[in-house]
This record gives structure tokens, sequence and C-alpha cells, in this order.
């Protein structure tokens, strides 16, 4: 314990180096494909390789995010409070792809072409909810350091529910994209559905447990 009463976690540096190029890999994968496709058209990244840019980005987008929220399950689950600190590294990932993500559609979709964007904002559905992922993230990449944390306390909590709206939102941009296969979509949802519900009996089994020790006292 620290003086304020904190439970003091150990520090992992060697571990969290490890996570973290473990995390690198699906954009170090793409950067390898880009080399062998710059080298030998199609060879690298088939036959619309602006297409398959923004696909892979989008998908390592999604499982990161689906991961993120799977450590905080996990750490529950296992009775591991330790593994928390590795979601912030997987949180800021996942941000970075997404970004990544959005940066390769305007470069290499809408070609930096404001009507073509808006275009898809109105024609596309999908784009909108993809945004909704996007500014729900923004506000928690922003608050993901200790300092925020301290300052926002309780807020920061809350402010932080919003991973499930980005989750959500991120869901409904892939069930919704015409060539995103039902099976694909169907697999997504369920985890999502599973990592959800285990938080909400969590929820529930921290309410009753604060409940019963203020019915003793
Ligand atoms: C939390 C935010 C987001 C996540 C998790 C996400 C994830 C994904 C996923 C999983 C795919 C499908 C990839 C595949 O089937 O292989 C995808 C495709 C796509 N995303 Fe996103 N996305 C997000 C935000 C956005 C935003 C903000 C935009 C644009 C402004 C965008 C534009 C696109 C486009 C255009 C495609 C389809 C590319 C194609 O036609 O093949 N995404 N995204």
């Amino acid at each position: 314990m620290t003086k304020s009463g904190r439970l003091k976690l150990p520090k992992f540096r060697l571990t969290k180096v490890v996570f973290w190029c473990l995390l690198a890999i699906p954009l170090a994968l793409l950067i390898n494909d880009i080399r062998i496709e710059l080298s030998a058209p199609t060879l690298g990244l088939g036959a619309d390789p602006e297409d398959a840019i923004v696909d892979h980005l989008g998908i390592w987008s999604i499982r990161l995010l689906w991961f993120t929220l799977f450590i905080s399950s996990l750490s529950r689950l296992v009775k591991k409070p330790v593994l928390i600190q590795f979601r912030r590294m997987a949180g800021l990932w996942t941000f970075a792809m997404v970004c990544l993500h959005v940066t390769s559609y305007i470069l290499l979709l809408a070609r930096v072409d404001l009507m073509v964007i808006l275009d898809d904002f109105v024609e596309r559905p999908y784009i909108i909810a993809g945004l909704t992922g996007l500014c729900s993230l923004i506000p928690l990449a922003i608050t993901s350091t200790r300092g925020w944390r301290r300052r926002l306390r309780e807020n920061w909590k809350r402010l932080h529910r919003f991973v499930y709206v980005a989750a959500l939102a991120a869901w409904i941009h892939l069930f919704w994209l015409e060539r995103a296969t039902f099976e694909e979509s169907a697999i997504y949802g369920v985890i999502l559905i599973f990592l959800f519900t285990e938080r909400v009996v969590n929820t529930i089994r921290t309410r009753k447990q604060r409940q019963a020790v203020k019915g003793a006292t």
C-alpha cells in the first residue's frame, strides 16, 4: 500500500517493453507489406492496395479495442489487478491504430477531397458510426495520463465509460460495411456481448458487496 492508501502495483518494465513490441506487430506487418508492394506490385497488398491498407488498419483497430476491454475483464476474472497496468498501453495503441485508419481513409480513399468525405458522410452511414467511435476515444486518449486521472478522480472513471460508446460505434461501423460478412460482425458482436455482460455482472456484484458492508456497519 502507498501512503495515500492505494494499492501499490509492481512495475514490469521488461514485460511492458515486450508487450509494446507485441502491440506493434500489426503495424510492422503492414509496413512490411507496403515495402513488398513497392518493390513488387500486387504481391504485398493485392489488387487494391489502398483498400487493403485501410482495411488492415480498420480490422486491427477493432481487435485492439476488444483486446483493451478484455484486459479489464481478465484482470477481474483471474483476480490479478496488476494486469490493469497493461490496459493503458493497449488503449493508446488502439487510438493510434484508429487515427492511422482514418488518416489512410482520408489520404488513400478520399484523396483529401472534402467533397468526397462529405458525400461519404451522407451516403455511407458506417462512416458516421466510425466517427462516433473516433470522437469517443479522443477524450480517453487525452486523459489517459496519471496526472489527468488524479485531477479527475471519480469523474475519470465516468469519462472512461465512453469506451463502451466507442466499442458499440465500432461494431455498428463494421456491421454496416457492405463488404464485411455477417459471420465477421457476428463474431465481434458475440465477443462484445461477453465483455459487456462481464462488466454488468461485476457492477451488480460490487454494489451488492458494498450494500452488505454498509448493512453490517
Ligand atoms: C473506433 C473507430 C473505428 C474502428 C474501430 C474502425 C474499424 C473498421 C473495421 C473493422 C473495418 C473493416 C475492415 C475489414 O473488413 O477488413 C473498417 C473499414 C472502414 N473504415 Fe473504419 N473504423 C473506425 C473509424 C473510422 C472512421 C472515423 C472512418 C472515416 C472517417 C472510417 C472509414 C472506414 C472505411 C472507408 C472502411 C472501408 C474500407 C473499404 O471499403 O474497404 N473508419 N473500419
